[in-house]
């Protein structure tokens, strides 16, 4: 099945809250946010901005019934400012007026007085002043002290790797309409429609039962809208709360660059340890996170990283360590990979260091220590199904790995001037949220009279496809064609106590939620079929539009008129729980994941080593989908993720300066990737294995685990820069940007540190 969406995408007729057709008297939020990332509030003078024209009024923490407490997993985040602030952008009023135009022109009439205070811009400032959110975790396996006694080689290492902007095309927005008895029903662009209720809930001060949201689709979330889409939906709702006329927020893209949180950057030390024959002995990582000013899903994020220390890999004495340091920038959140990539950055990067110091290619280390089946996770869960090393031999054999490092080598020996590089990048990526009650999923099914059918799931389609797979999924169980199929829009009032559209696990949970309802129903007619066909319920099956027995069969549609007269029960409901995982975290040991999905990139880049420029000549991949339901969608996220991983590695620098203001904060100053510079040569080959039935269908999860190909691109570029530059001395900051690779092209002689 193509993507449901595809062609309501391309002819503009896809609705979005921009599009939606609102109510003529309809107002606007403008939000007025701190320009200075930390201070003491002295004073602010509406008057000015109040009197102007087209303002309905103004809204502060001041007007809030309930808490003035947005934060979902920590409460430690004020929806407006009260007496602080502690990064520019946190929102401090919201301006309602009859259009954005006048909201915007009135913003600029507010004077406010801030007493400006040192701001903490990185992680390692924050953490050597000890300002640490939540608990630092600590994971540890074997003995590391013992284990790099008996290593041949050691090494040591610190990486950098930058935040990244979501850039969803579609920015942050909300329709808060006021229903009778003081309900809301609130329109959001939101991976979390439970959240909000929460939070709207909780700030307002009335029951979630009032309150109903409501999601069509989005233009993209990347986990830049799963705790980040809430704030104006409560900004909204409070005004809506008090003037009873509907309110719309939508954030331009200037405000929405500066006022939401991003990827995490990270700020890492790592120490390496192998014997001769290039086994990793030992690992350890200290990872300080830079969580921004409130929690957010930081702590989560961190964890994920942990899990994700060793990659593909398996070694046997691992230790650990992750903090969130709190920082004077806008509160940095989900983002694609969840903290995985940024782990995986750097044990590929003490691996880089190690095979460039003892002088062998990265990939005979990587190969030599990939994870094996029985082998376990260092947090305690054993590798079952493991598809590492399959994935490796198909994609060096298939993509002829060999004669691509030749084709290199003579390139760089013919051309003084470009020089190409290749790298081999592994994952291993842990399905499953992290935090075990998040792994559920709810489904409500109509069948109308007609024999159309109606579906509600917690599942938010943000253009990864899920409703595309949620319609397949009732077709194949009912042996209908998709056209008779209907994805509701997610709805709080009927399915309620969803989790967020995350952690790659949209379809699983809710499809097999779906799957349920569908198998319920598909038992109660049969039941109907049966007799009516005078055949056996268990040879009874549903295909083309029919219910088929070993004789006789019925249509769908009469079937359903039948089922009707005879008063049966036409709606159901699924509920569904991954099964089998669990994690301690006092020990820190446990089975967080339901599966890992796993693959093997080999990436070919040209670097211009008068510019610093460069091109991704290919990105080969071998990739477990475990046995796709739709391979199309699958592959958009391939590509997707890829690039995106790429855009993180390469061109992406968010920057702020040292009193925490956004300086990437356009789309000239933020390079994404572009037409140009993707890679001229992508090629997707999939692992064909009936696996595991723990995904639905045996169709794995895909959104998150591509954009970590993306990280092999850094290492391709530095392959290149080591042959150019025979004293270029391994950096592991990224991105790898055009000037950082020229600095690296040209950096002065030094000497090499010689290990032990
Ligand atoms: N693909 C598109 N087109 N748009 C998105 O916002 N989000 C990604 C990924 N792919 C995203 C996307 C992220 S961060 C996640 S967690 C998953 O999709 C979420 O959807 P899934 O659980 O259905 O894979
Ligand atoms: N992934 C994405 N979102 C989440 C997770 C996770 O593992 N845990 C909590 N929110
Ligand atoms: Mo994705 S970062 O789990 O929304």
């Amino acid at each position: 099945m193509k993507n449901k969406d595809s062609w309501t995408h391309v002819t503009g007729k896809s609705i979005y809250i921009d599009d939606m057709i609102t109510r003529s008297d309809t107002l606007h939020g403008i939000v007025f946010a701190s320009s200075v990332a930390k201070g003491k509030i002295i004073s602010i003078d509406y008057s000015k901005a109040e009197k102007a024209e087209g303002v309905v009024r103004i809204f502060t923490y001041k007007d809030i019934s309930g808490e003035n407490q947005i934060g979902k997993v920590v409460q430690d985040e004020e929806l407006w400012a009260k007496d602080e602030v502690e990064f520019c952008g946190q929102p401090i009023a919201l301006i309602v007026a009859e259009s954005e135009f006048l909201g915007r022109q009135a913003r600029n009439l507010i004077e406010i007085n801030i007493e400006e205070e040192e701001a903490i811009t990185t992680a390692s400032e924050a953490y050597e002043k000890n300002m640490i959110l939540g608990k630092p975790r600590h994971f540890c396996s074997g003995n590391t002290k013992e284990a790099f006694e008996n290593c041949d080689f050691i090494f040591e290492g610190k990486t950098f790797s930058n935040g990244q902007e979501h850039l969803y095309l579609e920015t942050q927005g909300c329709y808060v309409i006021p229903q009778e008895n003081d309900g809301l029903k609130i329109f959001a662009s939101t991976q979390a429609p439970t959240n909000i209720q929460v939070i709207v809930s909780r700030v307002l001060g009335i029951p979630m039962h009032k309150i109903e949201v409501d999601v069509q689709r989005l233009g993209g979330g990347f986990g830049g809208k799963e705790d980040q889409a809430t704030a104006w939906s409560t900004m909204a709702a409070v005004a809506v709360q008090h003037l009873k006329i509907p309110v719309k927020i939508i954030l331009n893209r200037h405000d929405d660059l500066y006022m939401t949180g991003k990827r995490h950057p990270y700020e890492s030390t790592f120490k390496i340890g192998l014997t001769k024959d290039l086994k990793i002995k030992a690992f350890e990582a200290k990872y300080l996170q830079n969580s921004g000013a409130a929690t957010d899903l930081s702590l989560a994020v961190a964890e994920r990283t942990m899990f994700h220390a060793t990659n593909s890999y398996f070694i046997e004495n691992v230790k650990t360590s992750v903090y969130s340091c709190k920082t004077n920038l806008p509160p940095n959140t989900a983002f694609r990979g969840f903290g995985g990539p940024q782990g995986m950055f750097v044990i590929e990067s003490a691996i880089a260091k190690a095979a460039n110091e003892i002088g062998v290619s990265k990939e005979k280390i990587q190969y030599k220590n990939l994870i094996q089946e029985n082998d376990s996770f260092y947090y305690g869960q054993k590798a079952k199904k493991v598809e590492t090393k399959k994935c490796w031999d198909i994609a060096t054999k298939t993509f002829d790995f060999d004669s691509l490092k030749k084709e290199v080598e003579n390139f760089n020996q013919k051309e003084k001037y470009f020089k190409k590089g290749i790298s081999i990048m592994p994952i291993a990526f842990g399905i499953s949220f992290t935090v075990i009650s998040m792994n559920q999923a709810r489904a409500l099914l109509h069948i109308y009279q007609d024999g159309s059918v109606g579906i509600s799931t917690g599942a938010v389609e943000m253009g990864q496809g899920v409703n595309t797979k949620i319609v397949q999924i009732a077709a194949k169980e009912f042996g209908l064609n998709t056209s008779k199929i209907k994805i509701e829009s997610t709805n709080t009032t009927r399915v309620a106590n969803t989790s967020p559209s995350a952690a790659s696990s949209t379809t699983d949970l809710n499809g097999k939620a779906l799957l349920q309802a569908c198998n319920l129903i598909k038992d109660r007619l049969k039941k109907i079929a049966a007799n009516h066909l005078d055949e056996k319920e268990e040879d009874l099956f549903f295909e083309s539009n029919e219910i088929k027995g070993k004789q006789k069969s019925i249509v769908w549609e009469d079937l359903i008129e039948l089922a009707l007269k005879e008063r049966a029960q036409l709606s159901e409901k699924g509920h569904y729980i991954t099964p089998e995982i669990n994690f301690d975290r006092e020990k820190e040991k446990g089975h967080p994941f339901s599966y890992h999905v796993y693959g093997t990139a080999i990436s070919v880049v040209t670097v211009d080593c008068l510019r610093g420029i460069y091109e991704i000549d290919k990105v080969h991949i071998v990739h477990d989908f475990g046995k796709s339901m739709n391979e199309d969608v699958d592959l958009g996220q391939i590509e997707g993720g890829l690039v995106q991983g790429i855009g993180w590695m390469t061109s992406e620098e968010i920057s702020y300066n040292g009193n925490g203001r956004l300086l990437s904060n356009s789309l000239s100053t933020y390079k994404i990737p572009d037409l140009f510079s993707i890679p001229k040569e992508i090629k997707v080959k999939a692992l064909e294995t009936e696996n595991d039935s723990a995904a639905i269908y045996k169709s794995k999860a895909v959104g998150e685990p591509p954009l970590m190909y993306g990280i092999g691109i850094y290492f391709a570029i530095q392959n290149a820069i080591e042959s150019f530059n025979n004293n270029y001395d391994l950096k592991f900051h990224s991105p790898f940007t055009p000037e950082k690779v020229l600095m690296s092209l040209y950096e002065p002689l030094k000497q090499k540190n010689p290990s032990k």
